[in-house]
């Protein structure tokens, strides 16, 4: 069955824009935080990635579940995730560090470096600097391989995050989150549902450190290791698309499963 929410009445969140695809809706209502499908069928794409994260090696992530939007009077599809942060902590995006320790956006901080392991490197040293955090090299490894195996567009330096505690001044790890920008989903503007997805995956670039997804992901593996291993079968792929099944059109369930078992086909020592 769909499940709704009515936020006629409810403040938006007034984020700023931080992708280049633009920002979700986004809202935060009792101690969850709800986002708003913008490009396509982000939601679906949050929901489907933490359900197989579950049957992965790696256990900080964001979990999400499927809703149904009302707002403005528009019925939107997207997501929603339990609240992440404790009262006493803050989020600090790199972007946030790079701006309060460098005086430099880290974009840019990033130019300053031509090779990719380079890129890499001197980013997990600036972090364990700042924030004392150790593997750091091995959590941004992580992170490239999740948005490898998913074709996540959108990692950009405030989609990387530590977690502040305001008391003790300590940081942890961010769950990872925000893989909405995934499996091709952006259909409005870059990736239209009637294109063919193999023309499409050539068209993807990754981010932060270079274009390429398996360049990024190799230099940072010959740094700091390989980690991401997954254990779900074909049938267990069928399963979780039943969970969004009913919010989205069986052409994008499509596309997005044939993704997955793109993906799974490529990235076989995952398994
Ligand atoms: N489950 C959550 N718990 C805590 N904070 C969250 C959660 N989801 C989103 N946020 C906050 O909202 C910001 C934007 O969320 P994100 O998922 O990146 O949305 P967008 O797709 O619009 O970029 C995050 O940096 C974080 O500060
Ligand atoms: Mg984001």
């Amino acid at each position: 069955m769909i499940k709704t929410i009515d936020f006629n009445n409810i403040n938006l969140i007034d984020t700023k824009s931080t992708s280049s695809k633009g920002n979700q809706l986004k809202w935060l209502y009792r101690n969850n935080w709800y986002k708003a499908d913008h490009m396509g069928y982000e939601g679906l794409c949050e929901v489907i990635i933490s359900k197989l994260l579950e049957k992965s090696n790696i256990d900080n992530f964001v979990a999400y579940s499927p809703i149904q939007i009302e707002f403005d009077g528009r019925k939107m599809n997207g997501c929603y995730s339990r609240n992440f942060k404790k009262k006493n902590e803050s989020i600090v995006t790199l972007e946030h560090l790079s701006k309060q320790w460098l005086a430099n956006s880290f974009a840019k901080e990033l130019l300053e470096y031509e090779d990719t392991k380079d890129k890499i490197k001197h980013t997990v040293e600036f972090v364990e600097k700042v924030t004392k955090l150790q593997n750091v090299g091995q959590y941004l490894t992580i992170m490239l391989e999740l948005d490898a195996f998913f074709l996540n567009e959108d990692r950009h330096t405030n989609n990387i995050a530590f977690i502040l505690n305001d008391d003790t001044g300590e940081y942890r790890f961010c769950p990872y989150f925000d893989f909405g920008l995934s499996l091709l989903a952006d259909t409005t503007m870059d990736f239209p549902l009637d294109e063919d997805i193999y023309k499409l995956i050539e068209k993807i670039h990754a981010k932060p450190f270079g274009r390429d997804f398996d360049e990024q992901l190799d230099a940072a593996q010959a740094m700091y290791g390989d980690y991401l291993r997954f254990e779900f079968a074909n049938k267990d792929i069928e399963n979780v698309f039943e969970s969004v099944k009913e919010y989205y059109s069986s052409d994008i369930i499509k596309r997005a499963k044939d993704l997955i078992y793109n993906q799974k086909n490529k990235f076989q020592y995952c398994f």
